[in-house]
């Protein structure tokens, strides 16, 4: 079990909305902000008071239905960008209190096309990193990933865990996060680097190369398909409510203390791929076959599971959803998608990436 079932919303809602007080009248600035996690940080920022929040995404991956209430807030606008397009980026950052880059491509699309995954994710964070130190922004919080280590050599892992990254996606993180730190401390820049955990809950993606296990599993359990597991599903992830990653990302961007820092960001509960497409069987309910597995998806990592010692020390944050309730919740979400799960079904690609 982990700590998140100890903890009750309420007493998260005070210490968060303590944290987050601090962003009141601010501007901020979230790249990926239509993506899933980006469009939940959104929603908390106008939540907590900020002046405006721009966002930029070029709406590869990301949706503007993830901003539709979002989009009603006059303090929010979008500009439909490529942050490698500095030209049209700078300015945006201009007077920015936060910048919050999230905008990025994924692992599996970094399977089959390396090179602009890296283009964005490394080199686009880079220039982004320029852009902001000549804007002068007020604080830059970069969101790396968990993907950075590689799987487990040791558990829990903790900031200082080997960096050992199995796909070009890990590897392009990594490399984001080090320009990052670079900025820091070769310019003064005021830069926070999180490490996210997977992260699961609404707004996910099931489809095409974003899709990711937790989405995936659900739509074909509703189309009463079995799970397709790549490899045995004894590898493991901390999976992390979206809720609790906003809140978490929005403690650090308001924590003076966390400037310079390179932070992990996880719920501290590690789960099985089988344990997890069980759980998906039950809440999802009605006659859905056993798994059935296939070739492992090249790059995988076999286990993750955080330290969130030094996140705990900097914050009083502590995740809040279990993850039974959350995968509960996402069930009932995508049960109320407009399309149908046959629609959603086919927009999934069943494949491990290899070709
Ligand atoms: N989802 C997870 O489990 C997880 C875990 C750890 C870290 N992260 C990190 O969190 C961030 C957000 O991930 P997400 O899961 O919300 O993914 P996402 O794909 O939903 O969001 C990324 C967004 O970036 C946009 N984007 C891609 N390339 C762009 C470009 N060149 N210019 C402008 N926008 C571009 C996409 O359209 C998308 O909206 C990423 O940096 C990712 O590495 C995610």
């Amino acid at each position: 079990m982990g700590r998140t079932e100890n903890r009750t919303a309420e007493n998260l809602g005070r210490d968060v909305q303590a944290q987050t007080s601090a962003l009141a009248g601010a501007e901020v600035v979230v790249t990926g902000g239509a993506g899933f996690i980006g469009s939940h940080l959104v929603d908390a920022l106008l939540a907590a008071d900020v002046a405006k929040v721009r966002v930029v995404d070029n709406l590869v991956n990301g949706r503007v239905e993830n901003l539709a209430s979002a989009l009603e807030d006059p303090r929010t606008d979008l500009t439909v960008a490529d942050i490698r397009d500095l030209a049209a980026v700078s300015p945006l950052l201009r007077g920015a209190d936060v910048v919050l880059h999230l905008a990025c491509l994924g692992v599996r699309h970094s399977l089959h096309d390396p090179v602009e995954n890296h283009s964005v994710n490394a080199d686009g964070t880079l220039g982004l990193l320029q852009a902001a130190l000549a804007e002068r922004v007020g604080r830059f919080v970069h969101v790396s990933s968990s993907e950075v280590f590689g799987t487990a050599q040791t558990v829990p892992m903790d900031e200082r865990h080997p960096t050992w990254p199995e796909t070009v996606y890990g590897a392009s993180k990594l490399a984001g996060e080090a320009c990052a730190r670079a900025h820091f401390r070769t310019y003064g820049l005021p830069v926070v680097v999180v490490r996210p955990f997977n992260t699961y809950g609404p707004r996910s993606h099931f489809e095409g190369d974003s899709g990711e296990v937790i989405p995936r599993t659900i739509v074909r359990a509703m189309c009463s398909k079995p799970a397709l597991v790549f490899g045995d599903g004894t590898q493991t992830r901390d999976f992390t409510h979206v809720s609790d990653t906003a809140a978490g990302l929005l403690a650090l961007a308001t924590c003076d203390e966390a400037v310079g820092e390179t932070v992990n960001l996880g719920s501290g509960s590690e789960t099985s791929i089988n344990d997890l497409v069980e759980l998906i069987r039950r809440s999802v309910g009605g006659d859905v076959p056993a798994a059935v597995h296939a070739e492992d998806r090249p790059g995988d990592v076999r286990r993750l599971l955080v330290d969130d010692t030094l996140m705990r020390k900097l914050t009083s944050f502590e995740p809040r959803v279990a993850f039974a309730d959350g995968i509960e919740e996402l069930v009932a979400w995508f049960a109320q998608r407009p399309e149908s799960p046959e629609a959603m079904l086919a927009m999934i690609e069943d494949r491990n990436w290899t070709a």
